[in-house]
C-alpha cells in the first residue's frame, strides 16, 4: 500500500472509513478489508465503534504495526481532562496501547484552543498516540493551532470530493507540512450516478467511485471511503492502476461549487 509523509507520519494513501459501521457489521468490514489489503481504517471515539474496529483488526491476523488506526476525540470533550479521559477509553475499547493517528474530532469554539492541543501533545508524549493531528479545522484554526502545538501535527482531516471546493485549506494544511485526508471522499455515494465521472471511467475500464478516489489519490490525498459490501471494498481500493490524463482532471476539478458541501 503506498503511504503520504507528512512531518514524520506514513499513513497509507487509501483506509476504510467506518462511521455508521456497527456492530457485528462493523467487525466484518474491518477484518475483511484488512484481508484484501487495507492497511488503514479511521474510527473515531463519537463513532461508538471502536471496540468492533479492535475486534475486527484481531481477527484479521494482520499484525498491529502493520496497520494504521486512527482515531478522534468528540468536540464535547475538548478540555483537557476530557480529552485525556477519552482517548483512554478509545484505547480501551480498541484494546490497544496506541492509535496512529489521534485527531481533533471538530473544533469547539468554547473551548480555548491552546487548551486542547495542550491536551493532544500531551498524549503523543505520553506515546499513547504516534501521530497526533486535526479535522475539520479552516485555514485559521490551522495556523493557530501549528502555533501552539509543541509537537508535530501531521494532518488534517476535511470533507473533500469532487463536488466541494478546499483549495485554499488544501494549501495551508500543506504549507504546515501536514497532510490531507479526504472524508466522504465519495460524496456520500453520490458520486455514483455521475454523468461526467461514468463517462471517464468508461474509457478507463472503471466505476465513477473509483474515478472520483482516483482523482483525489492522484492529487496525494488521502482517501478513507466506506462501505459494508464486500464487493465495494475491493472496487474501492482498485484505484492504483490507472491514471487520470490532465485534461480529466480538469473536467472533474470543474464539477467543485463553493456550496458543494454535504456533511460540514
Ligand atoms: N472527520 C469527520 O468529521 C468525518 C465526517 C464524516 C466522515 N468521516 C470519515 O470518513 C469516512 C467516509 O465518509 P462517509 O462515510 O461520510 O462517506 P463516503 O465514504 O463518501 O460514502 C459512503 C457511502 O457510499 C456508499 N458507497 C461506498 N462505496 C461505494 C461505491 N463504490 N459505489 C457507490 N456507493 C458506495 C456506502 O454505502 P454501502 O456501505 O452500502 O456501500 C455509503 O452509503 C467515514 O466513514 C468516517 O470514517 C469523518
Amino acid at each position: 500500500m503506498q503511504t503520504i509523509e507528512s512531518n514524520g507520519a506514513r499513513i497509507p494513501l487509501i483506509g476504510l472509513g467506518t462511521w455508521d459501521l456497527r456492530g457485528r457489521a462493523c467487525a466484518r468490514a474491518v477484518e475483511e478489508a484488512l484481508r484484501l489489503g487495507y492497511r488503514h481504517i479511521d474510527t473515531a471515539a463519537m463513532y461508538g465503534n471502536e471496540a468492533e474496529v479492535g475486534e475486527g483488526l484481531r481477527a484479521s491476523g494482520i499484525g498491529r504495526d502493520e496497520v494504521f488506526i486512527t482515531t478522534k476525540v468528540w468536540s464535547s470533550d475538548l478540555r483537557a481532562r476530557d480529552f485525556e479521559r477519552s482517548t483512554r477509553d478509545s484505547l480501551r475499547k480498541l484494546r490497544l496501547e496506541s492509535v496512529d493517528l489521534l485527531l481533533i474530532h471538530w473544533p469547539n469554539p468554547s473551548i480555548p484552543l491552546k487548551e486542547t492541543v495542550g491536551a493532544l501533545c500531551k498524549m503523543k508524549r505520553e506515546g499513547v498516540a504516534r501521530h497526533v493531528g486535526v479535522s475539520n479545522f479552516n485555514t485559521a484554526l490551522i495556523e493557530e493551532a501549528k502555533r501552539l502545538a509543541t509537537e508535530p501535527l501531521v494532518n488534517n482531516q476535511i470533507e473533500l470530493h469532487p463536488y466541494n471546493d478546499q483549495t485554499r485549506t488544501i494549501a495551508t494544511t500543506r504549507k504546515a507540512g501536514m497532510s490531507v485526508t479526504a472524508y466522504s471522499p465519495i460524496a456520500r455515494g453520490r458520486v455514483k450516478g455521475d454523468a461526467l465521472l461514468s463517462k471517464i471511467g468508461k474509457a478507463h475500464g472503471k466505476t465513477a467511485a473509483q474515478v472520483c478516489l482516483r482523482y483525489l489519490v492522484q492529487q496525494d490525498i488521502i482517501v478513507i471511503p466506506k462501505t459494508s459490501r464486500s464487493e465495494r471494498l475491493k472496487e474501492n481500493s482498485d484505484i492504483l492502476d490507472f491514471k487520470l490524463t490532465p485534461a480529466e482532471m480538469k473536467e472533474i476539478a470543474a464539477l467543485a461549487s463553493p456550496h458543494g458541501n454535504i456533511v460540514s
